[in-house]
């Protein structure tokens, strides 16, 4: 496949993920809902509609397509996923965390807005990717959502995304050793890329193997995601990421780039790149996308 090809395709996930969370964040309430306060889904807007790559959405509808499954189904799961993503950065650049001003080239929320705004924008963006799933809305059969609730709250959770955080920030204070590091990333940032990459099995009703093979495969491109995050945290200007850099160092981050230099990330990135192909292969051509996905991560530049 032709990296223009692939560049379309992320292009053409990208504005349809956008066009479904501006209409899952319209200031009407939905039934149930009393009424939608306009600070708060102004915060909450200021979170989501505003450039991110939406990689996550773009790994739910290509591993959707890989078993022909119903692409407008795997657009809503992706649109949740990506809240989910949205909460854990504006939490993520709180000064009780990593204290950030700039996010995705704007202000971060709490900046723009403030503190409790961004806690309860995040919470708000929690929750309604459960909303998203559960509603019928998500044409899938009863039991496939369930699954997908399951799997997409392992991912966020304790023993995921939020339990990741805990050890990022714990890490500041005592490092971990090179597999500490590793679990912490697998959790952090993997695990809602895991999730990301398996979606598609489930929301396409395929077999647990096929479903194993693209968990696996999340896995490997969500340790590449964080590597080359960090080595552009080292590399890359604030301008061109649209968010700080130069910090996880001063800040005794747990990265492995801090561990091994930033040669050695790279040689490790084209290694995690074989493994991503090599766990597709049995797909054929049509995973091509997939593969290309696993090396847009190794070579981002942003
Ligand atoms: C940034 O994620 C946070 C990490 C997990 C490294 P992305 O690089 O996907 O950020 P956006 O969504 O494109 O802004
Ligand atoms: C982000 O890791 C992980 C999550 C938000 C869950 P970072 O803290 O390195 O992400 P950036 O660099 O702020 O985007
Ligand atoms: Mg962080
Ligand atoms: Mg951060
Ligand atoms: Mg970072």
């Amino acid at each position: 496949m032709t990296a223009h090809l692939f560049t379309d395709r992320l292009e053409d996930a990208r504005t349809r993920v956008e066009a479904c969370l501006e209409g899952l964040l319209g200031s009407d309430p939905l039934e149930g809902e009393t009424a939608r306060p306009s600070t708060l889904m102004a915060a909450i807007r200021h979170g989501v509609l505003n450039g991110g790559k939406r990689f996550r959405p773009f790994l739910v509808i290509e591993g959707t397509r890989l078993f022909d499954g119903p692409e407008e189904a795997a657009l809503r799961v992706g649109a949740a996923l990506e809240c989910i993503h949205c909460y854990s950065l504006i939490h993520d650049d709180l000064p009780a965390m990593d204290d950030d001003d700039l996010r995705r080239g704007r202000p971060t929320v709490h900046k723009a807005f403030d503190e409790a705004s961004a806690i309860l924008a995040g919470d708000s963006l929690l929750t309604l990717a459960f909303d998203i799933i559960a509603d019928d809305r998500t044409a899938l059969a009863p039991e496939a959502r369930l699954k997908l609730v399951a799997a997409l709250s392992r991912a966020a959770g304790i023993g995921g995304m939020a339990g990741g955080q805990a050890l990022d920030l714990a890490a500041e204070k005592s490092p971990p050793d090179e597999d500490g590091i590793v679990m912490l990333q697998a959790m952090k940032t993997g695990a809602l890329i895991r999730f990301g990459a398996e979606a598609g099995a489930i929301i396409a009703g395929a077999g647990e193997e096929e479903r194993v093979r693209l968990h696996r495969y999340g896995a490997v491109i969500g340790l590449a995601f964080q590597l080359s995050d960090d080595l552009l945290d080292l590399t890359a200007d604030a301008q061109t990421m649209g968010k700080a850099t130069g910090k996880d160092a001063g800040r005794g981050k747990g990265t492995l780039v801090a561990l091994h230099g930033p040669e050695w990330a790279e040689k490790r990135l084209g290694e995690l790149v074989a493994e991503a192909e090599e766990l597709l292969s049995p797909f054929g051509e049509k995973a091509e996308t997939l593969v290309e996905a696993a090396r847009f991560v190794a070579r981002r530049r942003h």
